[in-house]
């Protein structure tokens, strides 16, 4: 496992880099179906039914390194996380209250209250902040949002192997000006939702049925445009339907993919 600036315990001094002897492979094939497993567990679940104990400090910690472990084109770190604390809630209650009357200036106190406690809801919130940047045509702002949607995944998945739940709330709020002068967002900034996490109170039920990913293979290019060669560069244009031997294959036949001849292996255009 690769740690950022964790200190080891016998020399009490930064262990940069704790890489397992034997890379990272086997690791991966060991794990893989506990990996499965816990990605196909997580679902969102409402703040409302989120309760203590929530992540504590260290947790919270441990969960931030997993966000910092996201993929990020061109390094940008086009994201930063503001955690709520439970004194501060009301802060942002008021915020989400007041841009409901922005909103709607005949807003009933009922749903003024409701606006309100949608920030009192979880042990542990945490805002997600896009911070892209327009200037780097090479690093378009989607891929850095692409970047956030992984660094909140990650912090997701590393919630939910502690054993706690995560819901994420997003809303025409987090777009008001109330809530972005109270996290003092610069103009290039937006909150993008809350992470709520704790321990769901509510049952974990069947959850809903996954999609069908739509994945096809190209199809493959006429031959007369094909030379096959021994040569390295290999550009992997067919493959056989891999969701027939999938096991949910039934489920997921939304749109059947027409099954596309196997091609040579080794392939340069020319
Ligand atoms: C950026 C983002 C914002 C979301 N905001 C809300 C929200 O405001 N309210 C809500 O009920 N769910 C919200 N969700 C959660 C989705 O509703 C949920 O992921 C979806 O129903 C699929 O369920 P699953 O996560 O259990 O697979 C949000 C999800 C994302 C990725």
């Amino acid at each position: 496992m690769i740690r950022g600036t964790a200190t080891s315990p016998e020399k009490d001094e930064p262990a940069t880099l704790q890489v397992a002897a034997n890379g990272f492979e086997p690791i991966a094939r060991v794990d893989f179906d506990r990996a499965r497993d816990l990605i196909q567990s997580r679902r969102h679940v409402g703040p409302r039914w989120l309760v203590d104990p929530g992540p504590n400090s260290d947790q919270l910690e441990e969960l931030l390194w997993l966000a910092a472990a996201a993929p990020d084109h061109g390094r940008l770190i086009p994201w930063r996380f503001v955690l709520v604390p439970a004194e501060s809630r009301h802060l942002l209650g008021r915020a989400f209250a007041l841009a409901l009357l922005d909103r709607d200036p005949g807003a009933s106190e009922e749903q003024l209250v409701t606006a309100r406690e949608k920030a009192d809801r979880a042990p542990v919130l945490l805002v997600a902040i896009a911070c892209t940047v327009s200037d780097r045509a090479d690093v378009p702002p989607v891929d850095q949002l692409v970047s956030l949607g992984a660094a909140i995944q990650n912090i997701q998945l590393g919630a939910v192997a502690m054993g706690f739940s995560v819901g994420l709330s997003s809303g025409r709020a987090m777009d008001s000006m109330h809530v972005r002068s109270l996290f003092e967002l610069a103009e290039s900034e937006r909150a993008i939702c809350c992470i709520s996490i704790g321990r769901s109170v509510k049952s974990n039920g069947v959850g809903r049925v996954r999609p069908n990913v739509d994945v096809r293979s190209l199809p493959p290019p006429p031959l007369s445009s094909l030379r096959c060669t021994t040569s390295s560069r290999l550009l992997a244009l067919g493959s056989s339907d891999w969701r027939s031997a999938a096991p949910n294959a039934a489920r997921s036949a939304r749109r059947p993919i027409r099954p596309i001849p196997l091609m040579p292996t080794f392939i340069t255009l020319i």
